[in-house]
């Protein structure tokens, strides 16, 4: 009989047989199926897994101290917390072409694991968070050709370690499902997608420090004011984006010259077209309201009341 229970302890007495005494790496970026894929071996191999965690500058507010508390306390997982935000940013600067900024990211995303695996000495294999769907996927490539999704998960194969997958044949309610079975709290088997460019994609054009910074900001308060209208399960993806305009405004009384920011929250079932979110009007002023009074530089929200298609979820 096949249940979620039988799943989990077939799946950790494979790997024990696969791997035995060897060591494991895993690159976690916090997502639900790097997390369910890190606790799972865990579980099966204890301390000879280490994960791997790239902070590249581009990550939401409390992220990174999020994923060493939860996981790396919670779950006694083995985590190295890679610093590169200026390798990435330095890399970035001056760059505004969307396709040529997820290169980048992808690129040196690589580059930053392949060198913190180097570090470590023995390591024979590398797991993966990949699921059923990204198989089928990366089988049709359809979305490929609109934007290149750059998946922290996804490394290259010529790495010189043997691949584990344990949750390729899952699809993503069924991950969740293992996420809760193996006590994974219930906030983090149920979050928003998040892209692997992160909010370099959500800063329009050239990144800098100061626009990550109003991005990382607005995103904090737009996911707080989410939770408190009851709306986090409700709505698929929610996330500010800074298109780069400035336009004119007032503040007691002077005037002002400072950023507009969009608002974009969408209903989905898996990326693959959207609606937008009918908010309600008095959640929107509220979200509004707090915005411009909280984050810096802000002086202008819009709401992106597009659909995809035409529009993608994501503004690059
Ligand atoms: P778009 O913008 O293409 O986004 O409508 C569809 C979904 O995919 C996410 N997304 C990504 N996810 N790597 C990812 O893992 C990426 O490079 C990437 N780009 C977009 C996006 O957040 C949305 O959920």
């Amino acid at each position: 009989e096949w249940t979620m229970e039988n799943f989990i302890d077939l799946e950790i007495q494979k790997i024990k047989e696969e791997v035995g005494d060897k060591k494991v790496i895993c690159a976690m970026s916090g997502g639900v199926d790097s997390s369910v894929t890190a606790v799972l071996l865990q579980r099966a191999i204890g301390d000879n897994l280490t994960c791997i965690f790239v902070d590249h500058g581009l990550l939401r507010k409390g992220e990174a101290d999020m994923v060493m508390e939860e996981f790396g306390k919670g779950f006694n997982i083995n985590i190295i917390k890679v610093d590169a935000q200026d390798r990435f940013l330095d890399k970035l600067a001056g760059v505004s072409d969307p396709e040529q900024k997820r290169k980048i990211i992808g690129n040196e995303f690589i580059e930053v694991f392949n060198d913190e695996a180097a570090k470590l000495k023995g390591i024979d294999y590398l797991a993966q968070g990949t699921i059923y769907s990204d198989i089928i996927e990366s089988g049709t490539e359809t979305a490929e050709t609109i934007k290149s999704h750059h998946n922290v998960g996804g490394l290259p194969e010529d790495l010189e370690f043997k691949l584990i997958e344990p949750i390729s044949t899952l699809f993503k309610d069924e991950v969740r499902e293992l996420g809760l079975e193996l006590g994974i709290p219930e906030h983090l088997v149920w979050r928003q997608p998040f892209p692997g460019p992160g909010l370099g994609i959500r800063v329009l054009g050239e990144i800098t420090r100061e626009k990550l910074e109003i991005v990382r900001e607005t995103d904090w308060i737009l996911r707080d004011e989410i939770a408190k209208a009851g709306l986090d399960r409700d709505i698929w993806q929610y996330f500010t984006v800074l298109p780069g305009i400035r336009s004119v405004g007032v503040k007691d009384d002077v005037r002002t010259f400072d950023y507009t920011i969009g608002i974009r929250a969408v209903h989905s079932v898996d990326g693959m077209s959207s609606n937008f979110a009918k908010i309600d009007w008095d959640v929107l002023e509220t979200i509004s309201k707090r915005l411009v009074n909280e984050a810096k530089h802000v002086n202008r929200v819009v709401y992106d009341i597009t659909s995809k298609p035409p529009a993608t979820i994501e503004w690059e």
